[in-house]
């Protein structure tokens, strides 16, 4: 592991270490033409053979003072993960065995092609970490240094705060951005030579606009900058963002690979060198790694991702038609609709247009208020709360709720409007969905 002492030197460009190797690579295996992994594949490597049983253990002994010193040393004689077996706050067997599935599910395809080159030195590393935030601030925290900038599309309302956190306290500098628009990128660029990374979701939260990650990466690129994608609302079921050039993929867990809202984790997945050093000392150092039982139900439940998103995302479309000509609906925000603005985007990244939708009410807030106390009631199908990405289908208002900490001039530059409703669509069957939306909206 890189000694904590050396002696750093700023150097904007080349600034990451690792850069060079790392680009290499990404240019030779991670970029493909396309852009999703074969179905049946990607269901076969959810479904997986290996589920581990639960170590629910904080410490593993040793075979004898040699063994614990070379497991100390980053050296694992079986094969595992090096520091997966000595204390679970450096790793874990339920931990280790996750991390290996969801970095096959978005990188195979790297897998494959190094394997072809004959490439002898890993290419990419994964880290699951105790929540998505988790893995989006150690991620951060891994590579940014004083005098850096980071360029921040439209983000969940608790990477906003991080990101102000990081300005107002340790001046970082953030250019907050509509990543929408590749030229507002482009300019920033043009303008400051210190951004380090662009931070982007798409589609963004909550209002469902999207970036082209393509068009970005090849500006990061030349820029020696890194394009990191908070994955979330796609998992890699619907978007696959290493074949489009992006550096390093976050996912919270909690939401389409936990799938029940029964536990709250992370991931990271990025170039090796920085995840061996870098970001692992982050991660063993601030502690943020998830309980085994919580990687071992996320396994559990990761192994029927691609089925229930394929369920969620047939409802979807169903249900965004239905509002669309709903009259009491005044737009709606879903990215397979051919009336969204990054239709084409969408077509060109996504697998199919998944299981979120957002929708602006004719009737403003006092209409939402109606139809969202109405799915509060015990005898309606959804449920009243904030997380996504669940079976049971899940409304709320973002502009009080999950956004509400991003200052209102921002937020409603944003799009994220007083009226705006976000809907998280479950698998309840799409007759019962529609006839209570019907009633709720009929209320406003
Ligand atoms: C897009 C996005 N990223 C990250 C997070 C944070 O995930 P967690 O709640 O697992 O920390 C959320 C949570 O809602 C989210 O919607």
């Amino acid at each position: 592991m890189r000694s904590t002492t050396q002696t750093i030197t700023i150097n904007m460009k080349n600034r990451l270490e690792w850069w060079p190797q790392w680009f290499e690579k990404k240019q030779k295996y991670a970029r493909t033409t396309e852009k999703q992994m074969d179905q049946d594949r990607f269901n076969a490597i959810c479904a997986g053979t290996g589920l581990p049983a639960i170590h629910q253990k904080s410490t593993f002994k040793f075979e004898n003072v040699a063994d614990g010193a070379n497991r100390f040393l980053g050296n694992s004689p079986s094969g595992e993960k090096p520091f997966a077996r000595i204390y679970t706050r450096l790793g874990n067997p339920n931990t280790e065995y996750l991390e290996k599935v969801l970095f096959q599910l978005d990188c195979q395809h790297i897998i494959d092609e190094a394997l072809a080159a004959d490439e002898r030195e890993p290419t990419i590393g994964s880290l699951v970490f105790a929540s998505g935030m988790a893995a989006i601030s150690s991620t951060i925290m891994g590579f940014i240094r004083p005098g850096d900038a980071l360029v921040v599309g439209n983000v969940y309302g608790c990477t906003d705060s991080f990101m102000r956190y990081l300005q107002n306290r340790f001046g970082i500098e953030i250019h907050f951005t509509d990543a929408t628009n590749t030229e507002n990128i482009q300019q920033l660029f043009a303008q400051h030579d210190n951004i380090v990374a662009v931070l982007l979701e798409s589609p963004d939260n909550p209002t469902l606009r999207l970036a082209d990650i393509e068009a970005i990466s090849k500006i990061t690129e030349a820029n020696e900058a890194l394009l990191i994608v908070d994955n979330t609302f796609c998992s890699p079921y619907l978007q696959q963002p290493f074949r489009l050039g992006t550096d390093i993929v976050i996912q919270s867990l909690t939401k389409y690979v936990n799938g029940h809202s029964a536990s709250i984790a992370g991931v990271a997945i990025g170039p090796f060198e920085f995840f061996n050093h870098d970001l692992f000392l982050v991660y063993k150092d601030f502690g943020a790694t998830p309980s085994p039982f919580d990687s071992w139900l996320n396994s559990l439940c990761l192994q029927d991702l691609g089925i229930r998103m394929e369920a969620q995302t047939k409802n979807a479309i169903h249900l965004a038609q239905f509002l669309e000509a709903h009259p009491k609906v005044k737009r709606v925000w879903y990215p397979f609709l051919e009336s969204h603005p990054d239709y084409e985007v969408a077509r060109k990244q996504m697998r199919n247009g998944g299981g979120m939708i957002s929708f602006e009410l004719k009737g403003g807030y006092d209409a939402g208020v109606a139809l969202m106390n109405y799915f509060a009631r015990p005898d309606t199908p959804m449920e009243l709360a904030v997380s996504l990405g669940s079976l049971i289908s899940y409304i709320e208002h973002p502009a009080s709720m999950t956004h509400s900490v991003v200052p209102e001039a921002d937020r409603c530059e944003r799009g994220i409007t007083d009226s705006l409703v976000r809907l998280s669509v479950g698998t309840e069957g799409v007759s019962i969905l529609q006839k209570a939306l019907d009633e709720g909206l009929n209320l406003g």
